[in-house]
């Protein structure tokens, strides 16, 4: 097994690159690096075995080296490694987009291809500002996200979103014409909720003081996570998705699901749109679409908003918009062969027989030193520990380092521990988890 293990690079080597949403110096002064996966472990570079508690982002769902995939990937490579998508087409991208079509939420079954969560979700937001304007509601250009959202990166995204480390640097270049719901975060009337909490769900009437605000007639479209994860595990109070569905359909607002973390299993559907039974109007897609093995993000749009494109000449092009990269045809393959594995494996729906275990298991860390509240929902969870006074994160940066040297990996935001392991996961890894967890909260003042 170590002879296919990746030697570490030496410390001077660990310089050129500038790591993505990392501390560098501090990684790089003590740096934490894996070289090999399979199932539901890494391996460090001296061999080390790490069990995968957050499968690796939120998008190996299917857990890793998934043979099936690699040998699909490679024999696209040896096919046809690249095709342009712009005014030509590949066989397998009307295939992925067809094999999409079927599992998606009711309508939603026109796929625009992408390459990250990022530009999935400025791809919906542009789509729905083209949206109003094909159907002459060109005045309706203004875009509401939600605090503590995360959107990725984009300029869209960043600033439809509400996570303020991401938003302060850039400040002055953000879109105009944004505004942000509250978010749904309401520790002192839900701490320790199995599943939805109850409180909250006319938090969603604060759209209708934003339209009393602006006037529905400015609004293109509200953008939220169905369950926000990189803010550290956000839930929708019961209710409140529906109530946000109900305004917005009054009003001819657009409701965007962003489902990068939430969609191809996580929550034991499909899609979280189908686990709560609300259907939006554009749905971005990530992650878990290629089982995180190659980049590839996918959004979905209601049948409406693509017919309102197809009027005009028909020469011309309906919707300016796409990357070089959209349904890249080694893409197509990997996220077809996941799509294989997922359906032969039951991995859509895996996450609902085990929801209630792993319910159990992570409420069984309340009580512990610092522990403010534990959320779960489908095989998502998260505990929040009180933030050291003057020092917020450093707590849980701590436990993070703490498991990850205990060969656990969990996901830190903040004081926010978060779980979400590949859906393949066995009751005794999930026992380990959070028996890991469980022994660093203990010992970490
Ligand atoms: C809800 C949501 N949207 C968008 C993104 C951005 O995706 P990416 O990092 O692939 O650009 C993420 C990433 O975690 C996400 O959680």
């Amino acid at each position: 097994m170590n002879a296919q293990i990746t030697p570490a690079p030496a410390h001077d080597d660990l310089d050129a690159f500038w790591m993505p949403f990392t501390a560098n110096r501090q990684f790089k002064s003590n740096p934490r690096l894996l070289a090999r996966a399979e199932g539901m472990y890494y391996w460090t570079p001296d061999g080390r075995e790490v069990l995968d508690g957050v499968a690796g982002l939120w998008c190996v769902n299917a857990g890793h080296g998934r043979r099936e995939i690699t040998e699909a990937v490679a024999k696209q490579l040896g096919t046809m490694e690249y095709a342009p998508a712009f005014q030509m087409g590949h066989p397998i991208a009307f295939e992925l987009a067809n094999r999409l079509a079927n599992i998606a939420p009711p309508g939603l079954d026109r796929i625009f291809f992408t390459n990250s969560g990022s530009e999935s979700v400025d791809t919906a937001l542009k789509i729905a500002i083209a949206y109003h304007r094909a159907r002459g509601a060109g005045q309706r250009t203004r875009l509401i996200g939600r605090e503590k959202g995360y959107h990725g990166v984009g300029f869209g995204g960043m600033s439809v979103g509400g996570m303020v480390n991401n938003r302060k640097f850039f400040a002055a270049s953000m879109l105009p014409g944004v505004d942000h719901l509250p978010h749904t975060l309401a520790i002192e009337h839900n701490a320790f909720s199995r599943g939805l909490p109850q409180w909250g769900a006319h938090l969603a009437d604060e759209l209708l003081r934003l339209i009393a605000l602006h006037d529905a007639s400015t609004i293109a479209a509200v953008i939220v996570e169905p369950i926000a994860g990189s803010a550290g595990v956000v839930l929708p109070p019961i209710g409140y998705l529906k109530r946000l569905r109900e305004i917005c359909d009054k009003h001819d607002i657009l409701l965007i699901f962003d489902e990068v973390i939430t969609g191809f299993g996580r929550v034991g559907k499909p899609f979280a749109s189908q686990a709560f039974d609300i259907t939006p109007d554009l749905m971005t897609t990530a992650k878990g679409l290629t089982n995180g093995a190659l980049p590839m993000g996918a959004v979905f749009a209601h049948r409406k908003i693509y017919d309102a494109f197809m009027q005009g000449p028909e020469n011309t092009i309906e919707l300016f918009h796409g990357y070089t990269y959209s349904a890249h045809p080694v893409a197509c393959a990997a996220a077809l062969a996941t799509l294989d594995v997922y359906t032969k494996e039951g991995l859509l729906s895996r996450a609902a027989s085990l929801a209630p275990e792993w319910e159990n298991a992570v409420h069984s860390l309340r009580g512990l030193p610092n522990v403010l509240d534990v959320r779960n929902y489908g095989l998502i969870g998260a505990v929040e520990l009180e933030p050291r006074a003057g020092k917020p994160g450093a707590r849980g940066f701590e436990v993070f380092v703490k498991c990850f040297e205990r060969g656990v990996m969990v996901r830190q935001t903040g004081d926010t521990i978060a779980m979400s392991p590949p859906l393949i996961i066995e009751s005794k890894q999930i026992a380990r988890i959070v028996e890991t967890l469980g022994s660093v909260l203990r010992e970490t003042p």
